[in-house]
C-alpha cells in the first residue's frame, strides 16, 4: 500500500498509476486502453474546448471493514453518464464499458485504495469530451471517455458537522429544460462565481432556486437537497435537478425507517417548518444544513449546531452498507477487490 497520510489527504487530485481510456473514432469505440499517461493529446479545435461538449460523473470505492474492496451504485454513475452524452449528442458508451473501466481502474491502482478507519476513500472520475476539430456548432463526431481515479480524504475531519450555506437569487445553476439534469461540465462553470461569492463571506455553499420563479429549492451546491418533517423525507423534484445517487438511496432507507418519501416542489416559505435540513452526494454522503441565510432579503433560518437525528441514522446507514459493516440488501456494492 502506498505510504500516504490518508488522514491529510482532502478533496484534490493525487497521482496514481493507471487510468483506462476509450475513444470513438471512426463511428466506433475502441478496445480498453490502460496508460500511465495523465495527459491527452487533443486538437485545438476540438468540440470539447469551443462548446464546452464534456460531461463527467463521480463515484467511490471504499476498503470495508473485511478488507474487500467496494464500489457504490456503479452501473448508476454508467446510466447517468449515457443520459449526459445523449443530452450532448455525443457517442453513446455502454454501461458495461463504463463498470468495466471504473473496475479495471480501482484494480489497477489497488495501492492507493485507502485502508479502513482512515475515512479517506477512493473517487473515481469518468469524464468524456467531444475530439472532433471543427468551427461551426454542431455534435462532435468523436469523442474519448477516461477513467481516472484518485485518493480522497474524509470530507468531514472532526466528524459530521452542520454547515451554512446561502440562497442566491443573483445567479441560476440551471435553467428549466437546461442541462441541469445531467452532469455536464457548462452547469459547473455557471455556478462557480456564485460559489466563490459564498465562500468569501464564510459560507460552505450555496443553495439555488429554480430558475424560472424563483420560489422553490433546487440543489444546495454540487449536492441535492432534503429536508425532514413530521415522518417526512422531503426532496425537490425537478427537470433542472441532477438525480443523484446518493439521494436515490437514502430515500431507500428513509423509507425502511418508516418515514413518508415526499418529491415534490419545495417553497422557500416552507424552510422554517423543517425539522432537519441537508444537501446530500457522493462527496460527504450528508451534510446537515445548520444555517440558511437569504442573501436577498436576509432571512435567516437556524437548525442549531448538532446533527439532527434523522440525518445521523441516515448518514451511518449508508456508511455501513459502504463500508461493508451492514448488509448490502438491494446489491447496491460491487466487490471489486
Ligand atoms: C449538481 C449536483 N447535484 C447533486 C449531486 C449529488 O449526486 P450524487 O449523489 O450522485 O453524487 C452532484 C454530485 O455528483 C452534483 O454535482
Amino acid at each position: 500500500m502506498e505510504n500516504l497520510d490518508w488522514s491529510a489527504l482532502g478533496f484534490s487530485y493525487n497521482k496514481t498509476d493507471f487510468n483506462v481510456r476509450y475513444a470513438f473514432t471512426d463511428g466506433k469505440w475502441s478496445e480498453m486502453e490502460i496508460t500511465s499517461d495523465e495527459y491527452v493529446k487533443i486538437h485545438m479545435s476540438a468540440y470539447c474546448l469551443h462548446y464546452g461538449i464534456e460531461l463527467f460523473e463521480g463515484l467511490k470505492a471504499f476498503r470495508g471493514v473485511d478488507g474487500k474492496v467496494r464500489l457504490f451504485r456503479v452501473e448508476e454513475n454508467a446510466k447517468r453518464l449515457i443520459s449526459s452524452a445523449e443530452r450532448l449528442c455525443l457517442p453513446v458508451p455502454t454501461v458495461e464499458m463504463i463498470v468495466d473501466a471504473c473496475i479495471e481502474v480501482v484494480k489497477r491502482n489497488e495501492r492507493f485504495i485507502p485502508p479502513y478507519g482512515t475515512g479517506a476513500s477512493f473517487y473515481l472520475r469518468p469524464v468524456m469530451f467531444g475530439t472532433t476539430a471543427g468551427l461551426g456548432v454542431k455534435p462532435s463526431q468523436d469523442a474519448l471517455l477516461v477513467v481516472y481515479g484518485s485518493p480522497v480524504g474524509a470530507y468531514f475531519k472532526e466528524g459530521i458537522k452542520p454547515i451554512s450555506v446561502v440562497i442566491d437569487r443573483d445567479q441560476d445553476r440551471a435553467a428549466p429544460r437546461g442541462t441541469g439534469d445531467v452532469k455536464v461540465g457548462g452547469n459547473y462553470a455557471a455556478s462557480l462565481l456564485s460559489g466563490e461569492r459564498a465562500h468569501k463571506m464564510g459560507y460552505s455553499n450555496v443553495i439555488y432556486l429554480d430558475a424560472a420563479e424563483h420560489k422553490y429549492i433546487e440543489e444546495c451546491g454540487a449536492a441535492n437537497f432534503f429536508g425532514i418533517k413530521e415522518g417526512k423525507y422531503i426532496t425537490p423534484k425537478s427537470p433542472s435537478v441532477l438525480p443523484s445517487i446518493t439521494n436515490k438511496s437514502l430515500r431507500q432507507l428513509a423509507a425502511d425507517m418508516g418515514l413518508t418519501i415526499e418529491e415534490r416542489h419545495i417553497p422557500v416559505e416552507e424552510l422554517p417548518t423543517f425539522e432537519e435540513c441537508g444537501a446530500c452526494g457522493t462527496a460527504a454522503v450528508i451534510s446537515p444544513i445548520g444555517k440558511i441565510f437569504d442573501l436577498q432579503t436576509e432571512e435567516k433560518y437556524d437548525y442549531g449546531t448538532e446533527v439532527g437525528a434523522t440525518c445521523m441514522k441516515l448518514y451511518t446507514q449508508l456508511q455501513d452498507i459502504q463500508y461493508g459493516r451492514a448488509e448490502d440488501k438491494y446489491g447496491w456494492c460491487t466487490i471489486v477487490l
